[in-house]
């Protein structure tokens, strides 16, 4: 089947917050939004058919997931990343950050350090500080063979008395989907100082070719034991507004402290949408992922060629996964106030700019290639006319 990832969709009245909330951050709306992680593809068809089949019942109370919820998600974990993983594992969430910032609060003090690796996801950061727990950064800026690394010396520097880690696996903004090796590397150091890790691996599906995800906890026993995984369809299958995750714990003691926060907080249930959604993707929507990273795969040689020709003193590298391009603004000799007014103001384009990723981001920017190739093109072109004119 094949899927129509080159029509362009009006999202005007689409209540979405890509196109309609750009004037809060950029003053305007009238810009071609390339920035926050959603695609304006129209999902799978799967989900879709199944999300009609819910809405035509009329009736939206209460759910009770049935066995086949957590089953549906074991056997992608298994297909997609080879991990073989027990449905009583499993927990329900609205959302990643929300589970990032309960774990926060249930598995730490005030005070308490816990470590990230910038630039990232600007809510890890927020996250922390907002929970009152103390940020230890570890730069991700070190780069060898043309990509980024971690620096393990750095971490295992600041690590002492660190009581959490926050992981990005694969990486926002840089692209990087981390091997079983760096995982190793980084899992030994947390063992060692006994510091538990947050696995955010909501991009873990969308990797690109030659690359493959490895799930933190599938390593061994012992990083499985010391980590919490937090997964989601909503990235994937672009349906991040019906509002769900799915939190991965093997180790018994976290699943209980988290099922009782979820308790008292009473968000254990999924809404009528988002139950049928994640089943229908998880069980029937491979065909489409495996057409949609052809497409996206396809998006971001025809971004990096365009740059090359046409734009030359920006530097990108090929991300590994995601579809978020991080892309090196420095060498056009603009500051970043500069570069940021003149991609608003002359080009009419809304990007990610790279401050906002924290310490590393500084004269980089990112962009997002989930859309129609025709879109893509613009977008450059627009980008070619706010900086070269
Ligand atoms: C690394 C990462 N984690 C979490 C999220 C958001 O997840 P949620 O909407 O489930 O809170 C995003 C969205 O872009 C992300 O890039």
């Amino acid at each position: 089947m094949s899927y129509k990832f080159d029509d362009v969709i009006d999202r005007s009245n689409n209540f979405s917050a890509k196109w309609s909330e750009m004037d809060k951050k950029y003053g305007t709306n009238d810009l071609l939004p390339m920035w926050i992680a959603d695609m304006d593809f129209e999902t799978a068809p799967c989900i879709i058919n199944e999300l009609r089949n819910r809405l035509e019942q009329g009736i939206y109370g209460y759910t009770t997931r049935p066995a086949s919820y957590n089953k549906s998600i074991v056997n992608w974990v298994k297909r997609r990343y080879g991990w073989q993983i027990k449905p009583e594992w499993l927990m329900f969430s609205p959302g990643v950050i929300p589970t990032i910032s309960i774990l926060i609060q249930e598995m730490t003090k005030e005070n308490d350090k816990i470590m990230i690796q910038e630039p990232v996801y600007s809510p890890f950061n927020s996250v922390v500080n907002q929970n009152k727990r103390d940020l230890v950064i570890s730069p991700l800026v070190k780069i060898e063979d043309g990509n980024y690394i971690m620096d393990y010396e750095d971490i295992e520097s600041k690590i002492k008395d660190v009581k959490m880690f926050i992981l990005c696996n694969p990486h926002n903004p840089v692209g990087r989907v981390w091997t079983r090796e760096e995982l190793i590397k980084l899992g030994d150091i947390c063992m060692k100082h006994n510091v538990l890790v947050i696995s955010d691996e909501i991009h873990s599906d969308i990797i690109l070719k030659n690359h493959k995800h490895t799930p933190f906890a599938s390593i061994s026993e012992e990083f499985a034991q010391n980590s919490i995984t937090c997964m989601a369809p909503t990235k994937t299958f672009n349906i991040a507004g019906l509002q769900m995750s799915q939190v991965i714990l093997p180790n018994e003691n976290y699943y209980k402290i988290l099922d009782d926060a979820f308790i008292r907080l009473d968000i254990r249930r999924n809404n009528a949408f988002s139950l049928v959604a994640t089943q229908a993707a998880y069980n029937e929507g491979e065909e489409w992922l495996e057409e949609y990273l052809k497409y996206l795969e396809g998006n971001i040689d025809f971004a990096i060629n365009y740059i090359k020709e046409n734009i030359p003193s920006l530097k990108v590298r090929k991300p590994e996964g995601t579809y978020l391009l991080w892309v090196d603004f420095s060498y056009t000799g603009l500051s970043d106030d500069e570069v940021c007014k003149l991609l608003v103001e002359k080009g009419k384009v809304a990007l990610n700019s790279g401050n906002s990723f924290g310490i590393g981001g500084k004269g980089y920017q990112r962009i997002n290639l989930a859309c129609p190739r025709s879109m893509v093109e613009e977008g450059l072109n627009r980008i070619k006319k706010a900086i070269i004119g």
